[in-house]
């Protein structure tokens, strides 16, 4: 790195002096190479960290496994139109889809996000755009984080989601990246004495949130239009109340903040053709919720300058029946107990200590409101509040130690301090 300037200067000077066309080409692309070489120095000491290993969870793993020999064989992964950022549909050897894939570099503010209006928001207008109660540029880590509270709550709404290290033709690589890989490529058929010693000939692994696809859903605005119109029967109709319940309790935890109906689905399949009635008994569970699109979550404040960020399922009429008894008992022990919630910080302290641009403080911030949503989860479900109620209730953060922040401060034992945010957003819904 030291050598590179010097031996570019030195050129320069050189050239200036003997105006030679034929040895500036040579100097030049000599010059590029070594750059290059630098840059696949850092790579390789950067790719030995990286690994699809997950010990405890070998079904997840064969999964990833299918994916990348999908890859392998030229099954690439394909771009998901619709979406605000690089999202990808990823497929097994045969074509089929088994999950979605968002890499940490071309979220809405990745520096390789492939949608140029993400660009221009993020240069022209980052605070009308841009949420400033979240840490940038870690969606896939909010992704995973609410497969994981999920499955400690054991709600069963969100499919199972982790991070996971891909590379694809199809993902968006800049220039660099691309040229990279040809120099290794190269390095390979020429001297494979050095190739071989290489950890990643292609393309770059990508890091990024790696989401189980969910088949036979579809986006919840479906079927709330279609439940409205035909109602369901007492027995589903407490069902969904119940799947809804977890949803509310996994939003209200992470403190999501793009909770629309078009970012949960409903699975519920009518027997017989389109004029069937509802079915009257299921044994199981008839009708099924999936969380996706859990990346605007665990912010490191409440949401407090120009947008709140509502839950759109608080319009909903389930919003106003109170929890029901079956959500109080899956949850309430778990979330009463402090010890159960300092376990989930660490469990979630080992995941995001992983990003690149992870900070310490920030990340206390965003398990003091996360603190704060369990606190008055806990005692709305003890006072049998509705969901309603419960974003209504005062924004909470529950600190390690009191420090000088405003508000009424109270103390929980010696360890934690709870403040009550006062700051509300200019536009604000409660
Ligand atoms: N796990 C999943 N199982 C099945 N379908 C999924 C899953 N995740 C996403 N989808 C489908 O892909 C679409 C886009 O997904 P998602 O909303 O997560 O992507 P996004 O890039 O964040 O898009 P946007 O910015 O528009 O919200 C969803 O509307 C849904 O139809
Ligand atoms: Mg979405």
């Amino acid at each position: 790195c030291t050598l590179a300037p010097r031996y570019i200067l030195f050129t320069a000077a050189y050239l200036m002096q003997y105006n030679n066309i034929m040895l500036f080409k040579f100097l030049a692309h000599s010059a590029f190479c070594l750059v290059l070489l630098i840059f696949i120095v850092i790579e390789e000491r950067f790719l030995r960290r990286l690994s699809n290993h997950f010990p405890d969870d070998p079904e997840f793993e064969e999964i990833i496994q299918r994916a990348e020999q999908a890859i392998e064989n030229g099954v690439f992964p394909e771009r998901i139109s619709q979406g605000s950022s690089g999202s990808y549909f990823v497929k097994d050897p045969k074509g089929k889809i088994i999950g979605v894939f968002k890499p940490k570099s071309e979220e809405p503010y990745g520096h390789l996000n492939p949608k140029w209006t993400k660009y221009f928001h993020k240069l022209c207008c980052p605070c009308c755009f841009g949420r400033g109660c979240l840490v940038p540029n870690q969606g896939y880590l909010s992704e995973a984080a609410a497969s994981l509270v999920d499955s400690k709550l054991g709600l069963g709404v969100v499919p199972k989601t982790k991070v996971v290290f891909l590379s694809s033709e199809t993902f968006h690589y800049n220039a660099i990246d691309r040229a990279k890989s040809r120099g290794k490529k190269y390095a390979l058929e020429k001297v494979p004495k050095v190739g071989r010693r290489f950890h990643r000939v292609g393309l770059p692994l990508k890091a990024g949130s790696f989401q189980l696809f969910v088949e036979g859903y579809r986006e919840a605005d479906y079927w709330l239009r279609r439940f409205e119109a035909e109602p369901l029967p007492e027995n589903i109709r407490k069902q969904l109340q119940s799947q809804f319940e977890r949803l509310v309790v996994l939003d209200y935890i992470i403190r999501n903040t793009d909770r629309g109906n078009d970012n949960w689905l409903i699975k519920y399949e009518k027997p017989g053709d389109g004029d069937a009635e509802w079915p009257e008994n299921c044994s199981d569970s008839c009708i099924k919720i999936a969380a996706i699109d859990n990346g605007l979550a665990v912010p490191f404040k409440h949401p407090d300058e120009w947008r709140a960020y509502p839950f759109h399922w608080a319009w909903l009429p389930q919003a106003k029946v109170a929890f029901s008894q079956e959500t109080r008992d899956l949850v309430l022990a778990r979330i009463s107990d402090m010890n159960f919630v300092q376990d989930l910080c660490e469990d979630l302290y080992e995941m995001f200590k992983t990003d690149k641009g992870f900070d310490r403080t920030m990340f206390e911030r965003q398990m003091s409101v996360m603190r704060g949503q369990v606190l008055n989860l806990t005692q709305a479900l003890k006072d049998g509040k509705s969901p309603i109620q419960l974003v209504q209730m005062p924004r909470v953060v529950v600190e390690r130690s009191a420090t000088g922040s405003q508000g009424r401060v109270v103390t929980l034992g010696s360890a934690f301090t709870q403040t009550f945010h006062c700051k509300r957003p200019f536009f604000t819904s409660w």
